[in-house]
């Protein structure tokens, strides 16, 4: 079965996205700017999230009005480069709860190892949007999401900057039921595992360790 692929390609993301794969885009811009569009995601991406109705005084009228269940949301960054997705979608909703997982790439096998996980609690009643700038060969994103589903959350989506095709079917290979939000589909991978044309390494660019 294939999964559900969200391209997200509203102009004012891809012309930003434009701006960070430039390979001299400095820390400060690169970051800023993956801050701008994590916000700008995050509208795609909360589309469908539910919502219950309250009562509220205007100035006029008591009326009843909607509001996100924004509590209900626990956005999961994979450590470290899904931090950078952070903090922009928590200005859009402030609500949500943060759980982390932290995985690395065997350099050799380019398998996911983890060596960080925690989640808040009452995962069951929960959405859960995992954060991660590349799906690239789908490795650590697969072992995220299997990790994660051991917590039984109301559901999953998987939100990235960049993948590619063979990234986006060995993930959907393995979790069909988790849709990717993503704001460019690229050529490939290269043999080191790495997007092409893509933007280098996310994490490098976000914390300038390179
Ligand atoms: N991780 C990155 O940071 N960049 C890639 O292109 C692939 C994986």
């Amino acid at each position: 079965m294939a999964g559900i692929v969200h391209l997200i390609d509203h102009p004012l993301v891809q012309h930003k996205l434009t701006l960070m794969r430039k390979k001299s885009a400095s820390v400060n811009s690169f970051t800023r700017l993956l801050d701008e569009l994590s916000t700008l995601m995050a509208y795609e991406i909360t589309r469908d999230m539910p919502m219950h109705t309250v009562e509220i005084e205007t100035p006029l009228a008591t009326m009843q009005s909607r509001l996100i269940d924004g509590k209900k949301i626990v956005l999961v960054p994979i450590l470290r480069a899904g931090l950078g997705f952070l903090s922009g979608m928590r200005s859009v909703v402030p609500g949500a709860r943060v759980g982390h997982i932290g995985l690395y790439r065997d350099p050799k096998t380019l398998g996911a190892i983890e060596y960080y996980f925690k989640m808040p609690s009452g995962m069951k009643d929960r959405d859960a949007i995992v954060l991660d700038p590349m799906l690239a060969t789908g490795n650590s994103a697969i072992a995220a999401v299997d990790r994660l589903k051991e917590t039984k959350p109301k559901s999953i989506r998987f939100v990235c900057l960049l993948t590619c095709p063979e990234g986006l079917k060995n993930f959907h290979d393995n979790h069909p039921d988790v849709p990717v939000y993503t704001a460019a589909i690229d050529q490939g991978l290269n043999d080191h595992g790495y997007i092409v044309p893509g933007l280098g390494d996310a994490g490098d660019r976000i914390f300038g360790t390179k």
